[in-house]
C-alpha cells in the first residue's frame, strides 16, 4: 500500500483523480488547506478539461458564488468563440441569451408541481428495490442509491426503456472515470451513439409527454433545435441525472448507517427530511468542480484572470466554507441557514434539482420506514469510490430486522 501524500502537497496541485482521495475525509482536509492558504489555487490536472496550462481552482464560497453568477466574464463554453460544437450544443456549455432560451423550454418540465406528482411512482419504484432483499435481513443499500434515480429518470422523464439504464450508466461511469483518456472518449462516443439511435427511433412516432419529445419539439427564436442538439442534451440529462443523485444518496445511506442518532432522529421526525436532504447535499453530495473559461480580464480576491484561462468552480469546497456554514464539517440534519451551492448558482443552476430532491427524500423515507434499524453489516466493508467529480459508495452492505415485501 502506498503512503498517501500530505494535505499540503495535494493542496498545491489538486488532482481529483488521485487514488488518495478514495479516503472520504482527506479531500475535504485538502480543500480546507486550499481555502486557507491559496483560495485561488492552480492545478496541472483539471478533471474534465485537457487544458495544457492546467486550470485555476476557486475554493471559497464567495468566489465560487461570484463566478457562477458572472457569466459575462466566466463562460460555460469551453471554446467561447465557437458558436456550434460538432456533437451539438449542450445547455451546460452555452451562455445566455441562447442558454436562457433553452432553459425556458426545459424548466417547466422539471417544475416542483410536476415533479411532486411523481412521488407515488418514485415511492413504488423504491419499494420494489427494497423488496429484493427486505425478507432476508441483509442487503446492499448502494443498489437502491444507484438504481432508483436511473429507473425514475428513464421511465418517467426521458421515456426510455429501463433496460437501457445499466448500459447508459456503465458508459457514463467509464466516460467520467475510465482509466485512460482514450477509454473515456470512446465511452462518450458510445453514449452519444446510443442516445442518437434512441432519438432517431422517435421519428414519425406518436408524441409522448416526455423529455425527449420536449427537446424534439423545442423551438428557439421560432426554429427547431438541430437534431445533434436534441441528442446531446438528452445525453446530458442521462449523464447529469444518474451519477450525481446516486452518489449523493449513497453517501446519505452510509452516513445514517454510521450515525445511528441521526438515523433514529430522522425516523422519528420525518418532517425533517427536506432540510436533512439539503444538508446531506451540502455536506457530501455536491459536484467537485465544474469549469468556466475566462472571457476578459477580471479580478477576484486579488487574483487577475486572463482571457482563455480555465477556472474550476469547486462547489464542494465552497459548501464546507466556515465563513458561511458554522461547524461546516459536521452534518447537522436540521441546519437552518443553508444556501449551499450543491446545485450550483446563477444561470446554470441545476435543471433537475427538484427531481433530485424528490428522489433523494423518497429514497431515505422508504428505507427508514421499512428498515429503520439498519446498520453496516459486520465484516463486509462499504466500498467508497472517491476520485471523480461526484463521489459515493459503490457498496453499502447492511443488516436489519427482516420485514415483509411491499406487495407492489
Ligand atoms: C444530487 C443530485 C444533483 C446534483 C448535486 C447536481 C448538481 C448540479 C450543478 C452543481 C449544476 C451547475 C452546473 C454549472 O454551474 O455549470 C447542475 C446543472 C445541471 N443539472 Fe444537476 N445535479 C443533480 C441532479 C440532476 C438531475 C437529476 C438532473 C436531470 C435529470 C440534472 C440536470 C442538470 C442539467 C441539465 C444541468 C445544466 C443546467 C444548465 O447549464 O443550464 N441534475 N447540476
Amino acid at each position: 500500500m502506498t503512503v498517501p501524500e500530505s494535505v499540503e502537497t495535494h493542496a498545491r496541485n489538486w488532482d481529483l483523480r488521485h487514488e488518495d482521495f478514495n479516503d472520504p475525509d482527506l479531500l475535504y482536509d485538502v480543500y480546507a488547506e486550499m481555502r486557507q492558504s491559496c483560495p485561488i489555487a492552480h492545478t496541472d490536472r483539471p478533471f474534465l478539461a485537457d487544458t495544457p496550462d492546467g486550470a485555476w481552482v476557486a475554493t471559497r464560497y464567495a468566489d465560487c458564488y461570484r463566478i457562477a453568477q458572472d457569466w459575462q466574464h466566466f463562460s460555460n463554453n469551453p471554446i467561447p468563440d465557437t458558436v456550434e460544437h460538432v456533437a451539438g450544443d449542450l445547455v451546460v456549455m452555452m451562455d445566455p441569451p441562447r442558454q436562457q432560451k433553452l432553459r425556458k423550454v426545459l424548466n417547466p418540465y422539471f417544475s416542483p408541481a410536476r415533479m411532486k406528482a411523481l412521488r407515488p411512482q418514485i415511492a413504488a419504484e423504491t419499494d420494489l428495490l427494497i423488496d429484493e432483499f427486505i425478507e432476508s435481513g441483509s442487503g446492499d443499500l448502494a443498489q437502491v442509491a444507484w438504481r432508483q434515480p436511473g429507473i425514475v429518470l428513464f421511465r418517467y422523464v426521458l421515456g426510455m426503456p429501463t433496460d437501457d439504464v445499466s448500459v447508459c450508466f456503465d458508459l457514463t461511469d467509464t466516460a467520467l472515470n475510465g482509466a485512460t483518456e482514450q477509454a473515456r472518449m470512446t465511452a462518450w462516443g458510445e453514449l452519444y451513439a446510443h442516445l442518437h439511435d434512441t432519438v432517431a427511433a422517435r421519428a414519425g412516432r406518436a408524441p409522448r409527454d416526455d423529455m425527449i419529445d420536449v427537446l424534439l419539439n423545442a423551438r428557439i427564436d421560432g426554429e427547431k433545435l438541430p437534431f445533434t442538439d436534441v441528442v446531446s442534451n438528452a445525453m446530458l440529462l442521462v449523464q447529469a441525472g444518474l451519477e450525481t443523485t446516486a452518489s449523493a444518496m449513497s453517501f446519505a445511506f452510509h452516513h445514517l448507517a454510521t450515525h445511528p442518532a441521526d438515523r433514529d432522529r430522522l425516523t422519528a421526525e420525518p418532517e425533517l427530511l427536506p432540510r436533512a436532504v439539503e444538508e446531506l447535499i451540502r455536506y457530501a453530495g455536491s459536484i467537485h468542480g465544474l469549469h468556466r473559461t475566462v472571457i476578459e480580464d477580471v479580478e477576484l480576491s486579488g487574483h487577475t484572470f486572463r482571457p482563455g484561462e480555465t477556472v474550476v468552480v469547486n462547489f464542494a469546497s465552497a459548501n464546507r466554507d466556515e465563513n458561511v456554514f458554522p461547524d461546516a464539517d459536521r452534518c447537522i440534519l436540521d441546519r437552518r441557514e443553508n444556501r449551499h451551492l450543491g446545485f450550483g448558482a446563477g444561470v446554470h443552476r441545476c435543471l433537475g434539482s427538484n427531481l433530485a430532491r424528490l428522489e433523494f427524500q423518497v429514497a431515505v423515507e422508504r428505507v427508514l420506514t421499512r428498515i429503520p434499524d439498519y446498520t453496516l453489516a459486520p465484516g463486509r466493508p462499504a466500498t467508497f469510490h472517491g476520485n471523480s467529480i461526484t463521489r459515493g459508495y459503490r457498496a453499502i452492505p447492511v443488516v436489519f430486522t427482516p420485514g415483509p415485501t411491499s406487495g407492489a
